[in-house]
């Protein structure tokens, strides 16, 4: 075997790997370059997902011929004036992207600079086919076609011409969001896709995502220690089933970054549902010397100086952010409810539409009913399918009180409080709001630095896997912060000296084991009131009446009573409305008096 140097050429091919690998990533290259060309204005032209024609033009400096013929030239940037590399305001500064995608492509370069007269340049998989005087206006144009025709290794892995036109959507979208102040214009083989006015950066955030948050949205606002984090949030009702719209920006640059990702994850942690994910926009403003930018080949990944600080600001900063908006989250959802509603008439045609699901463990297991977290699916399916009716009321003869959520009526299913408000009828969901009690009462009587705890007679022992005890061994001075005093005892056990006394009766092995998930989950960087608050979250889920358990009326009214003086009751820990009601007026209209 003898050892070789390769070609200039197929070294640009092994690059061209790394930053480009799909007409989306030479795209945004190109657009990036428009932008640090100082354009206003950038016209973007795709054909079939960009797998035949990728055409960017813009109205920035432009390039005098020997400048094109450097541009192609591999480590050539006019971006790196001096040799500095640690203050880069640019998106590039790697003079890789043009040589790159010129080797893997037909590339054409036309630009012109203010005062002076146009040129092309030709470059065909890497070699230079022909240049001459080009009419154009100020700016640049460039085109790539064919990209990856001639290289089978990259072609096999590309998708479907919509797959791919779907990822370069993205990628302009992400970089219209980065630089509101520019036009932009996008058209899809000859139809025009979007038209983007110069625009504040909420404006255009708004203009991006509008359908989604101008109804379901909460503006971020909020600055420490020097780094700033703006843009917009989904209330924790408002998520969807993949993380596809979460647009995150670092100094204006779009960034995939995990630590940005993970706060945004561990700021709604106990708000949504672990596979739900919220929308954002988020926009994070630090100190050029706090970041690194030349960490990843596409640059979508950077490096904090200080990441807990970071992590902190978005986590905290998000939270606040959530809870002063919790409420009226709560207001919206009652107020949306009773679409849900099924009156009589249509009662025979719902059951018909869902046969399968009347007591199917895995159609319940999937959905998660959040009264039955903790219960196999089927001791949930036995709970709600296989009992004979469980409805039991109270009669009505004392006046009702104005109490918002009213006065308990009765519970159905033994699961559902029914109760009587003067405006309306309510139905909670006994497990879930009194989970969001418990979180709320463990929250307070930690900020108030007085947990209670309750001493076990006698200690437990629980047994779990050596990692697991690992873990919460790890962990356990956080934990005795919350209540829960624990101690290693043995390879494979944990001794159990306290509980919180805001949990009641407990499933204590049950809880461990759920701990240890956690604790293995959260990792990273996250301040300890964080990973306190979550930690509080499984908690309570474990010290929370179950659905299935039958309440007298003072525990119902007990409970009804504590959910209206307790911030964030509306919501239970996983971002569903604990209770809604049916107004008088929603009532008459079912039964057609209205
Ligand atoms: N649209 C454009 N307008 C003006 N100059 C451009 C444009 N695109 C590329 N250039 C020039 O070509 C150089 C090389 O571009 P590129 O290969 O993307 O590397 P980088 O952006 O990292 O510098 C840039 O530094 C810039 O000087
Ligand atoms: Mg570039």
């Amino acid at each position: 075997m003898s050892i070789r140097r390769l070609p200039p050429e197929l070294i640009n091919r092994i690059a061209a790997g790394e930053v480009v690998e799909r007409p989306a990533s030479a795209l945004k290259e190109l657009v990036e370059n428009a932008l640090d060309a100082g354009a206003s204005q950038v016209a973007i032209r795709l054909s079939a997902g960009g797998l035949e024609l990728i055409e960017v033009a813009d109205d920035g400096c432009g390039m005098g011929p020997d400048e094109m013929r450097l541009a192609l030239e591999r480590h050539a940037t006019s971006k790196l004036p001096d040799d500095s590399i640690d203050r880069i305001t640019s998106f590039g500064f790697r003079g890789e992207a043009l040589p790159s995608i010129a080797s893997v492509s037909r590339l054409r370069i036309e630009s012109r600079v203010r005062g002076s007269d146009g040129w092309w340049i030709e470059v065909d998989h890497g070699t230079p086919a022909g240049e001459g005087p080009a009419a154009l206006p100020p700016g640049t144009r460039i085109t790539i076609q064919g990209l990856f025709d001639k290289v089978p290794a990259r072609r096999k892995f590309l998708r479907s011409p919509r797959a791919e036109y779907a990822a370069c959507l993205d990628s302009v979208k992400r970089l219209a969001m980065a630089r509101s102040d520019v036009a932009f214009t996008l058209d899809h083989d000859g139809r025009r896709i979007l038209t983007l006015q110069p625009a504040s950066p909420p404006g255009r955030v708004a203009e991006l995502l509008a359908h989604e948050l101008d109804r379901h949205g909460i503006g971020i606002d909020c600055a420490r220690d020097g780094i700033k984090l703006t843009g917009v949030i989904s209330l924790p009702t408002f998520n969807r089933g993949v993380a596809d719209q979460q647009y995150l920006f670092v100094n204006s640059r779009p960034v995939k970054d995990r630590l940005l990702v993970g706060a945004l994850r561990a700021a709604y942690r106990d708000l949504i549902a672990r596979d739900r994910h919220p929308i954002a926009a988020l926009f994070l403003d630090v100190p050029l010397d706090e970041v690194d930018v030349n960490v990843h080949p596409a640059k979508t990944e950077v490096r904090f100086r200080d990441p807990s600080a970071v992590r902190g600001l978005i986590v905290g900063g998000l939270r606040r952010a959530l809870d002063e908006e919790s409420q009226r989250s709560a207001a919206r959802e009652q107020a949306a409810a009773p679409v849900m509603w099924t009156s009589g008439a249509s009662y025979d045609e719902t059951l018909a539409r869902h046969p399968h699901e009347k007591g199917d463990p895995a159609v319940i297991a999937e959905r998660g009913i959040p009264a039955f977290i903790g219960m196999t699916a089927g001791e949930e399916a036995k709970v709600l399918f296989d009992q004979p009716p469980a409805a039991r009321a109270e009669p009505a003869a004392e006046p009702v009180p104005s109490y918002p959520l009213g006065v308990a009526r009765g519970q159905v299913a033994a699961t559902y409080i029914v109760a009587e408000a003067e405006d309306g009828l309510v139905i909670v969901d006994q497990h879930a709001a009194h989970e969001r009690l418990v979180l709320e009462r463990m929250r307070a009587a930690r900020a108030g630095g007085a947990v209670g705890r309750q001493v076990l007679l006698i200690p437990d022992v629980v047994e779990l896997d050596e990692p697991e005890c690992d873990r919460l061994e790890g962990a356990a001075t956080d934990l005795a912060e919350l209540g829960l005093e624990i101690e290693r005892f043995g390879p494979t056990s944990i001794l159990v000296r306290t509980v919180p006394a805001a949990l009641g009766k407990t499933d204590i092995p049950g809880l461990l084991a759920d701990l240890a998930g956690e604790i293995a989950e959260l990792g990273g960087p996250l301040s300890l009131r964080d990973k306190l608050d979550l930690v509080a979250a499984t908690i309570a889920c474990h010290g929370s009446v179950r659905a299935g358990r039958i309440l007298s009326v003072a525990e119902m009214n007990a409970l009804l009573r504590e959910m209206e003086v307790t911030p964030r009751s509306g919501q239970c820990n996983h971002g569903r409305p604990t209770w809604v009601k049916l107004g008088h007026g929603e009532i008459e209209k079912l039964f057609g008096r209205k």
